[in-house]
């Protein structure tokens, strides 16, 4: 079985928006309580967040973190997670129906962000709540001081404003599992009005409008036209959410899931060009996949958890080998469209759906899904080239003609490196990759790092990493051709100097 593909210097997509490697924490399960935070942890820092959590996030390289939530922003009063920690309420959570006992909140995340080298993407309730609050809580985080909202905030010991930059107006306003769930018209008119204020109040904020909760929402997508009528001149980027499951057991179809998230992206964008159109406007809106993930291990365990717990774990999926394969393919998919997707965030970071999981009082350790975002956020900065890729295809049960080969070159000009990203989806064979990489003649490959498994369903715990990488691919370069076999079912890293 053979692939080839051309890449060339000068056949550029777009340079890569370092965000499309932003992640996301959300106030629910054990994201945020035993998860980046648990004070009674050995290694606890004087904050009480963990310092062998926050290890492995840093060398995610995450560059935002979208904040704090999910559904659970759609219920929230800001208000309750500032000030004196021993006063501040629990709260009954409905989304996730749990308890919030406060102890962490905006002030607590900002410095934790800054641990980690992130900067925070703030999510605005637009369910229970509305303009008023919206408009406060960005007085609060990035007003100098001298009024109310900024001078309560340095009473709580930040003289300094957190200077916020970029903010969501709610989400997932489509879905009516939300709080204060709204028609396209309803919700347009309220972003529309809430951007404006906030922006009133700082002007060097961005804004997220609220697109559909996921491509098989019965309203996309006429959810992005609506709403985009109002909300097209006062924001910056409209929002995509899409998780993917393999519950059928057909690991051919779950591995195409990706062209499902390209042709998303496509609609996203054919969408708001028109609105472009439509107003004769001269600005392009951006996409922000601020939810992206495999999301179904978990979902029969959750529906035997109690209500009103502290920090119940809640969405825990532990992921296989399968699913980091998939997961690569996605992170190829966003890299093809850098041009448009300039803010990415892997749902979620921390024991929720994530990279990274917790034991309480215990562990810390990667799930295998860790390792393609790894590679990708540590080499997949730069330049992304256009790739010519000539794939022998399948067909499987939900989608046809899908590529064996799903592969993409980013060139970090600074560096002077290149790197191909390739995933071989055929289950039984490997694939030979000739790359055509003409303007590249004087490159040596440095390394060609290969995630494999024998078994497909191979997860990683905290005793044992069983699905971790190796560097001992086959990868070569000769007179500016790359060849490399890509084993059967893998997901490859191919770097050249
Ligand atoms: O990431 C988990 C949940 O998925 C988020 O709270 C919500 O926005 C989405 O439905």
């Amino acid at each position: 079985l053979k692939a080839t593909m051309v890449i060339d210097r000068e056949f550029q997509i777009s340079a890569v928006d370092p965000r499309i490697y932003g992640s996301f924490i959300e106030h629910l399960g054990r994201a945020v309580y035993g998860g980046i935070y648990e004070p009674d942890h050995p290694l606890a820092d004087e904050r009480g967040f963990r310092t062998d959590v926050m290890e492995l996030v840093k060398q995610l390289n995450v560059p935002i973190i979208r904040y704090p939530g999910g559904n659970f922003v759609s219920g929230y009063n800001w208000e309750d997670g500032v000030g004196p920690v021993d006063k501040r309420p629990r709260r009954l959570e409905l989304a996730w129906r749990s308890i919030e006992t406060n102890q962490v909140g905006t002030n607590e995340f900002v410095e934790w962000a800054k641990s980690v080298n992130s900067e925070v993407m703030m999510a605005v309730n637009l369910g229970t709540r509305g303009i008023d609050a919206a408009r406060n809580l960005v007085e609060y985080c990035n007003h100098p001081g001298g009024t109310y909202w900024s001078d309560l905030r340095i009473s709580h010991g930040y003289r300094k404003p957190h200077r916020i930059k970029i903010w969501c107006l709610g989400n997932e306003m489509d879905g009516p599992w939300q709080i204060g769930h709204k028609t396209a018209e309803e919700y347009g008119r309220l972003a529309v009005e809430t951007a404006r204020a906030m922006k009133m109040v700082d002007p060097e904020i961005e804004l997220v409008s609220c697109g559909s909760s996921g491509s098989s929402m019965p309203t996309f997508p006429e959810w992005e036209a609506v709403t985009l009528e109002h909300t097209y001149d006062e924001v910056d980027y409209i929002s995509l959410h899409s998780y993917y499951g393999n519950r059928n057991n057909d690991t051919p179809s779950f591995l195409a899931k990706s062209l499902d998230m390209d042709q998303y992206i496509r609609t996203v964008i054919a969408t708001c060009d028109y609105i472009k159109a439509k107003k004769r406007s001269k600005k392009t809106l951006y996409l922000s996949f601020d939810e992206w993930n495999v999301w179904y291990h978990s979902n029969e365990a959750d529906k035997n958890i109690e209500p009103w717990l502290v920090a119940p774990p809640l969405l825990e999926d532990v992921y296989n080998f399968e699913d980091a394969l998939l997961v690569g393919c996605m992170l190829i998919t966003l890299l093809k469209h850098a041009d448009r997707v300039k803010i990415a965030c892997l749902a979620q970071l921390v024991n929720v759906i994530a990279p990274i999981m917790t034991e309480n009082g215990g562990k810390a350790w990667k799930q295998t899904i860790y390792y393609p975002f790894l590679h990708a956020s540590t080499y997949g900065r730069g330049t992304v080239l256009n790739p010519v890729v000539s794939s022998p295809k399948y067909d499987c049960a939900e989608f046809t003609d899908v590529p064996y080969l799903e592969s993409v070159a980013v060139y970090n000009e600074e560096r002077e490196e290149l790197t191909i990203f390739a995933v071989n989806r055929h289950l039984a064979e490997p694939l030979l990759l000739q790359c055509d990489a003409r303007s590249f003649e004087n490159y040596r490959v440095i390394e060609h790092i290969i995630l494999e498994h024998e078994d497909l369903k191979a997860v990683n715990t905290a005793e044992e990493e069983r699905v971790k990488p190796h560097h001992n691919g086959n990868a070569e370069m000769r007179e500016g051709m790359v060849t490399a076999s890509l084993p059967k079912a893998s997901w490859n890293v191919i770097r050249l100097k």
